[in-house]
């Protein structure tokens, strides 16, 4: 099968969909660092089954730094980072050099970050490995690590040079890493364009082939967003939609240790997020029940029965979008269009824990 190839246009770089071999990367790497050091960032995962599809494939790599980190959420911290700095002073990593990260969201997230903060800043391209990375981490230039349990507390806005998206990636990722993925274009559907959404609802679980077009289609939504507002000050607060309850509850299962991939508690978020929209008389019924129903007939999303409202709170009363003591959030006023800065009180949470406890 040939895959057309697409490329898309952020604020000063360009997200390349195609097959990884079939030239820009060699060539971009062989115009732009020929004489740095690469290093690559990938996790025990990526290491295993990523790793030598690029170092068999493309020469100037051969003599790349591969630089482990280890796999998940609860390590994406500052300690990780500054093992890693200490290992890039012992190796003489300069500014003309590059990091390359291959991996899911936490390896995009966290080497955006280690890269941009390492003697001010050293250049790194994504090639990210998961559906999630490839619409949503890898672009927007948010790179972060965790604080105790809360999600990206500690972070700077730093754009990569590149992204190399190559879906041959996605052949070797657990379902549960794809249904992520989707849930979070669905989000970009749900928020700015409803076309995306019903092309969405046509993905079949069963075989799970996720066309490039839609990838292409999710990553313009979200660029359009980013590029009008790359630094979240007003319209790009739309992008976390689902993310008020969803952070809250992932960082609650990080807690208790428990995993939870970010996509499937971004699709968690989007079900109570969407009652409060309809409690607060911004959505209709009929549209909730079409988006509940969209998730819950293809996903069996975790149970929540014995989670207290009250540790979620705690979380949410720290989360990123708040001003002053509010607690806001981004809601949808139907399918393709969103309210920001929507206030939700304890009440709402308890409902919408009642509520998503009673429909899935
Ligand atoms: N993932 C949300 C954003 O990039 O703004």
């Amino acid at each position: 099968m040939t895959i057309k190839k697409q490329s898309i246009h952020c604020l000063d770089y360009t997200v390349n969909i195609a097959s990884i071999l079939s030239g820009d990367f060699e060539v971009f790497l062989a115009q732009n660092y020929a004489d740095s050091k690469k290093i690559i960032f990938v996790d025990e995962n990526t290491h295993e089954y990523c790793l030598e599809y690029l170092i068999a494939n493309f020469e100037i790599l051969s003599d790349a730094e591969v630089i482990v980190l280890p796999a998940g959420e609860e390590n994406k911290t500052i300690q990780t980072c500054i093992q890693v700095w200490e290992a890039f002073a012992e190796y003489h990593i300069t500014r003309k050099d590059i990091a390359i990260c291959l991996g899911g969201g936490v390896i995009t997230d966290m080497g955006g970050f280690i890269a941009s903060l390492y003697k001010r800043g050293i250049d790194f391209i994504h090639v990210p490995t998961s559906l999630l990375a490839m619409v949503d981490a890898s672009i927007g230039g948010k790179t972060a690590v965790d604080l105790a349990n809360y999600k990206n507390m500690i972070g700077v806005f730093a754009n990569p040079k590149a992204v190399f998206i190559d879906t041959a990636f996605l052949m070797t990722l657990p379902i549960e890493d794809k249904i992520g993925g989707w849930m979070e274009m669905l989000k970009h559907g749900l928020i700015a364009d409803k076309s995306h959404w019903e092309e969405l609802k046509t993905i079949d679980f069963k075989d799970f082939i996720m066309p490039e077009s839609f990838i292409g289609h999710s990553l313009e939504i979200k660029n359009t967003i980013v590029k009008a507002d790359p630094f979240e000050q007003n319209s790009r607060k739309t992008l976390n939609f689902g993310h008020t309850f969803g952070h809250a509850i992932e960082s609650l299962f990080l807690e208790n240790k428990q995993a939870l991939n970010h996509g499937i508690a971004v699709g968690m978020g989007i079900i109570v997020e969407s009652f409060w929209s309809w409690k607060k008389g911004l959505l209709n019924q009929e549209t909730l029940n079409e988006i509940c129903s969209t998730i819950t007939e293809k996903v069996s999303l975790p149970e929540i029965k014995n989670v207290q409202a009250e540790y979620l709170w705690g979380f949410m009363q720290n989360d990123k979008k708040n001003e002053s003591e509010q607690v806001l959030a981004v809601l949808l006023s139907a399918i393709g269009s969103t309210n920001i800065n929507e206030e939700i009180t304890m009440e709402l949470l308890e409902e919408g824990i009642a509520f998503y406890n009673h429909i899935n």
